[in-house]
C-alpha cells in the first residue's frame, strides 16, 4: 500500500467522530470511531465540548492510518463533514472555546424564537435564508453565547465581555466545519452548505446578511470567510510539524448531510436520499435554483464546486429517527438496536399504538418546538413488541410525511429513494419505508456515504478524481426495497400517524 495515494475524511457527528480513508474505487480502506460526552446541562438543553472533539479527531485520525499501516504523506487531501448547525465560540489567538458547543437538537433558545414569530420575522429569515425559524439553528445559540458565555473561560484576564471582544475581532464563531479546519489548518473558514445552517448567511446573494447578524448582534468580524464546498484553492495545509507530521490540503467541506447527498451522487436535479441518523434528513437536489418551500420543508445550498454554480436542494430535517431506537436501548426495552427487526416482525402490527418521537420538538414538516415524546393507544395487551415496532413505524410515517412535502413543492414524483445510515442495516425498516412511503428504496454496497461526500469534494478538488462520472460509477446497489402494501392500507396507517402528531403539539411549557 506504501505507493498508493487515498482521500481522508473525517466526519464529525452528533454521537462520534470518524475518520475514514477511501481509494480510486471509493472503497473503504480505513475506519476509526470514537465517541464523545453527550452533556445535558438543563432539560432541554445538549452540549459537546470542542476540545474533546478535537482530540477524538485526532486520535481517530492516527488510529485509522495506524491500523491500515498507512502514512499520512499517503493521503493527497482531507475532506470534512459535520454535525450541522452545532455553534460554538473560540479565542483567536488561544483557540480556546469560549463555551461548550451548543448542539442542533437544543431547545434554550425557544423563547427568542417565538419572539420573533411574534414581531413577524419569520417570513424575512426564510426568505433571505430558506429556513424555517427555529432554535436548530445557529443564530440563537451564536447570540445566546454572546451574551451568556463566561470571559473567565477564555483562560485569559480581560476585563471585557465576549461580545466586546467579539465586536474588536479577538473570538472567533463557526460550526464545527470551521472549528476543526482551524484546528487543522490556522484559517477561519466555512464551506457554503454549513453557512447556510445559520439562519445568517443569504442563500440567494451567497453572503452573510447584515440585517440578520444586526438581528442576532453577531458581529462581522467574528466570521469565517465561505468557500466553496470543494475547492480547488484549498482551505489550509495542515502543519507539518502538527499531529500528522505531514502537509496536506484540506480541500472539502460540507455539512454531513449535504456530504451524504454527494456521497450518493446525487448531483442531477430531482435525485434524492435519506439518512438514518441520529435524526433523518431527506434532501433532494433541485439544481442552480433555490426551491421556496410551501410545505415546511427547508431550502438549503446542496454543494458548490469552486467555479461552478451552487446546486441548491429541498430538505426534510426530521430531528429524531435512530435516536428513538437508542432510547428504547436506554430505558432497557432492548439490549442492542439489531434486536428490533426480530421483535418488530414478531407481531403482525403495533395493535393501534403509536409512538411519536418528537423528544426535542418536531422538525420538518410540523415545526413545533414544544411538541414532545408521545405514546398513543396503549392497552392492556400493548406489549413491548408493538412499542418496538411502533417506533420503527415512527420513522418510516416521519420519512412520508416529508416525502409528501418535497413532492408538492417540487412537483417532481419520487422514483427511488436513496438511503444511508445505520439504522438501513435494518431490512425490516427498508421495506417498511417502502410500504410507506409507497417507493423504491435503494440501498447502496458503500452505506459510508457521508465520509465518502466530503472525500469526493476534498478529491475533485485536488483532481484525485477528474469528474463525477468517476464517482457515479463507483455507485453500486446492495439491494432495492419495492412497495409491497396496499396503497389504501399505507394511507390509513398513515392517517392516524397524523392524529397521533397532533396529540403530541404543544405540550412543553417551559
Ligand atoms: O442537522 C443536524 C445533522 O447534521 C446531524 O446529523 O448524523 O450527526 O445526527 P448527525
Amino acid at each position: 500500500m506504501q505507493d498508493e495515494t487515498y482521500i481522508g475524511a473525517i466526519d464529525q457527528g452528533t454521537t462520534g467522530t470518524r475518520f475514514m480513508v477511501f481509494d480510486h474505487g471509493g472503497r473503504v480502506v480505513a475506519n476509526a470511531y470514537e465517541t464523545h460526552e453527550q452533556i445535558y446541562p438543563e432539560p432541554g438543553w445538549v452540549e459537546h465540548d470542542p476540545v474533546e472533539i478535537w482530540e477524538n479527531t485526532k486520535t481517530v485520525v492516527t488510529r485509522a492510518l495506524a491500523e491500515a499501516g498507512l502514512e499520512a504523506d499517503q493521503l493527497a487531501a482531507l475532506g470534512i463533514t459535520n454535525q450541522r448547525e452545532t455553534t460554538l465560540l473560540w479565542d483567536a489567538e488561544t483557540g480556546h472555546p469560549v463555551h461548550n458547543a451548543i448542539v442542533w437538537q437544543d431547545r434554550r433558545t425557544t423563547d427568542r424564537v417565538e419572539e420573533l414569530q411574534e414581531a413577524g420575522m419569520a417570513g424575512t429569515i426564510r426568505e433571505k435564508t430558506g429556513l424555517e425559524v427555529d432554535a436548530y439553528f445557529s443564530a440563537t445559540k451564536a447570540e445566546w453565547l454572546l451574551d451568556n458565555a463566561d470571559p473567565i473561560k477564555l483562560q485569559r484576564a480581560r476585563p471585557e465581555d465576549v461580545r466586546d471582544r467579539a465586536e474588536a475581532g479577538e473570538i472567533r464563531f463557526g460550526t464545527i466545519d470551521a472549528w476543526l479546519i482551524d484546528k487543522l489548518t490556522g484559517n477561519h473558514v466555512t464551506d457554503v452548505t454549513n453557512a447556510s445552517r445559520t439562519m445568517l448567511y443569504n442563500i440567494h446573494d451567497m453572503e452573510w446578511d447584515e440585517e440578520l447578524l444586526s438581528e442576532f448582534g453577531v458581529p462581522a468580524a467574528t466570521l469565517p470567510e465561505v468557500r466553496p464546498s470543494s475547492d480547488a484553492d484549498y482551505y489550509g495545509h495542515t502543519d507539518p510539524n502538527g499531529f500528522l507530521d505531514a502537509e496536506i490540503p484540506v480541500a472539502g467541506a460540507l455539512g454531513d448531510q449535504q456530504a451524504a447527498l454527494f456521497g450518493q451522487t446525487c448531483f442531477d436535479a430531482g435525485t434524492a436520499k435519506n439518512t438514518y441518523g441520529t435524526g433523518s434528513f431527506f434532501l433532494m437536489n433541485t439544481g442552480d435554483e433555490p426551491v421556496e418551500s410551501d410545505h415546511g420543508l427547508l431550502t438549503t445550498v446542496g454543494f458548490q464546486r469552486s467555479g461552478e454554480p451552487v446546486q441548491y436542494a429541498l430538505e426534510g430535517a426530521i430531528f429524531i429517527t435512530g435516536a428513538a431506537i437508542q432510547w428504547l436501548e436506554d430505558i432497557e426495552l432492548i439490549d442492542n438496536p439489531a434486536e428490533t427487526e426480530t421483535l418488530a416482525r414478531s407481531v403482525d402490527s403495533t395493535d393501534g399504538v403509536y409512538l411519536v418521537p418528537a423528544f426535542t420538538g418536531l422538525g420538518a414538516p410540523h415545526w413545533d418546538g414544544r411538541a414532545r415524546g408521545t405514546v398513543v393507544g396503549l392497552t392492556r395487551g400493548t406489549r413491548k413488541e408493538h412499542l418496538v415496532r411502533a417506533t420503527l413505524e415512527s420513522i418510516a410515517y416521519q420519512t412520508r410525511d416529508v416525502a409528501e412535502a418535497m413532492e408538492a413543492d417540487s412537483g417532481i414524483e419520487m422514483g427511488t429513494l436513496r438511503v444511508d445510515g445505520g439504522a438501513v442495516k435494518n431490512n425490516f425498516l427498508c421495506q417498511l419505508q417502502s410500504d410507506i412511503v409507497g417507493t423504491d428504496i435503494v440501498r447502496p454496497e458503500v452505506d459510508e456515504t457521508t465520509a465518502l461526500g466530503a472525500a469526493y469534494a476534498a478529491g475533485l478538488a485536488v483532481g484525485y478524481w477528474e469528474t463525477v462520472d468517476e464517482l457515479r460509477d463507483n455507485w453500486q446497489i446492495d439491494r432495492e426495497f419495492t412497495p409491497e402494501m396496499a396503497a389504501a392500507e399505507a394511507d390509513g396507517l398513515h392517517a392516524r400517524w397524523m392524529d397521533a402528531v397532533d396529540c403530541s403539539r404543544g405540550w412543553a411549557t417551559d
